[in-house]
């Protein structure tokens, strides 16, 4: 059988990966889940991984759950090793969303201020995850969930030799559950070509049953009958002229640089309100570790459907499904470009559909994004790029560059601010400084 582990087994998501494992046993038969924390989520690695250990009792499948902090027992051999640890935890997300927001400046746990903080944290760690992959299970696939994705692997890239990599998120599920709820049709009569990068990506056609339907999506998303948005992003509609010339379904995560005025004031007013979206995100934790605790439960409870990562686990089950049984499906994933997407380097990672076989992605060809799009999604590239460099720098300049360059942020002097404070407030996730 096959050995799983995965790294921040103390998530709350967890029950969704369990849940999808399960759902999948008969074609992938993982006979050993090895769920790894560190001391700090050891409480939470309890918890969530007793619950899963009933799931897979009540569901019948002989798959044996471990718990452990050795993070050299987790790795041991492994066939895919899948990531969603969050360094500092969820109070570090609430500093990378409140600190940027007393310079009038959108913190975003992975597009902004935030995400470049949260890849500085993230990146070291990741590359030391792999230094150790090298050495116990060098065969296996990472599968890399934790945020910022794009930047984490496009790091894993630039500054490792592992290639066996794919960077993973839910948005384009949820794009495609949300054409599919706005058609009113089964999700897998849907398909849409997906390409840009990771929360920057675009579906650039729709077709339901192969016939192209992107006018008739669109239509319905201006007119307000789908909103296309998940719940951790507030839903403030699209300018119809905006999006018909467009001609491509934005992501939800869009709104932050097509809409940065409306999604500053509205994340200003959450923020004083019921708190930004980590302090909203420690509650719910709160809640969905109170029902985990409780060992009548043997099943995913409803309630994590209020975390943005729904479909999370088809995503990562999908995927894994594919390389071990060798596919040869659609999925879109974060890998290395290729020449898929002609205004990208070749070298860098992209978020593209692929055909999905035992040797991992191979991204479809997509040309030249449109002119109205290229810009942009250049420019998150170069910040990604830049950011990743600071995270393995340390250098001070770098850092402020990332910043700088980064669109929610307006001015270099409002950059630097914003640098210092957040430096001082992370230093203790951020050694390399
Ligand atoms: P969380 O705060 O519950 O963190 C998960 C666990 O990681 C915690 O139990 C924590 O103790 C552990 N952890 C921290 N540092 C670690 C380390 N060095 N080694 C091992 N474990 C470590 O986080 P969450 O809300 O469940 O999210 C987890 C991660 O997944 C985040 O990075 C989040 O951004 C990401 N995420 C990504 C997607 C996606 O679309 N790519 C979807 C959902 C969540
Ligand atoms: C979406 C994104 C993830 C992100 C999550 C946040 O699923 O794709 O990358 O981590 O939302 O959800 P949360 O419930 O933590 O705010
Ligand atoms: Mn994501
Ligand atoms: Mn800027």
């Amino acid at each position: 059988g096959l050995k799983i582990a995965t790294i921040g087994g103390g998530s709350s998501y967890t029950p969704e990966l369990v849940e999808g494992f399960i759902k999948r046993y008969d074609s992938l038969p993982i006979s050993e889940l090895w769920l790894l924390d560190i001391p700090e989520g050891e409480e939470k690695l309890t918890i969530v991984g007793n619950l899963a250990k009933r799931m897979v009792e009540e569901a019948g499948v002989p798959m044996t759950i471990h718990l452990t902090l050795d993070r050299e027992k987790a790795l041991q051999d492994a066939d895919f090793v899948t990531t969603q640890f969050r360094v500092g935890l969820l109070d570090a997300r609430a500093k990378d969303e409140r600190i940027p927001l007393k310079y009038d400046v959108i913190g975003q746990e992975t597009n902004g201020p935030g995400g470049l903080f949260k890849g500085l944290r993230t990146i070291p760690v990741i590359l030391d995850i792999i230094k150790d992959m090298e050495r116990l299970c060098p065969h296996a696939w990472l599968i890399n969930f934790t945020n910022p994705a794009g930047m984490v692997t496009e790091a894993i890239y630039r500054h490792s030799n592992w290639r066996k990599v794919v960077g993973l998120c839910n948005v384009p599920v949820g794009i495609k559950m949300g054409v599919a709820k706005a058609l009113d049709v089964e999700a897998d009569r849907i398909h849409v070509d997906f390409a840009g990068l990771n929360h920057m990506v675009y579906g650039m056609d729709v077709y339901l049953d192969g016939k192209c339907v992107t006018e008739d999506v669109i239509n319905k998303i201006t007119s307000g009958d789908s909103s296309m948005t998940m719940k951790n992003i507030v839903d403030i509609g699209w300018e119809p002229g905006f999006l018909k010339a467009l001609n491509m379904l934005p992501c939800p995560y869009h709104r932050y640089y097509y809409k940065t005025s409306d999604m500053l004031a509205e994340e200003k007013k959450n923020a004083a309100e019921e708190g930004t979206r980590a302090e909203v995100v420690q509650q719910l934790e709160k809640e969905l570790f109170e029902l985990y605790k409780d060992e009548t439960l043997r099943t995913k409870p409803e309630q994590l459907e209020k975390r943005g990562g729904a479909y999370y686990s088809d995503a990562a089950c999908n995927l894994i499904d594919s390389i071990y049984n060798d596919r040869g499906d659609i999925q879109p994933v974060n890998t290395l470009n290729k020449g898929a997407i002609g205004s990208i380097p070749d070298d860098s990672a992209v978020e593209v559909n692929c055909i999905i076989t035992k040797d991992g992605p191979k991204p479809l060809a997509v040309g030249d994004l449109p002119v109205s799009v290229r810009g942009l999604v250049q420019q998150i590239k170069s910040f990604e790029r830049i950011a990743a460099e600071a995270a393995v720098s340390g250098d001070y300049d770098q850092a402020l560059l990332a910043m700088t360059i980064n669109p929610l942020v307006s001015s270099d002097t409002t950059a630097k601010l914003i640098l210092d404070e957040m430096l001082e407030a992370h230093k203790e996730y951020l050694p390399q400084f």
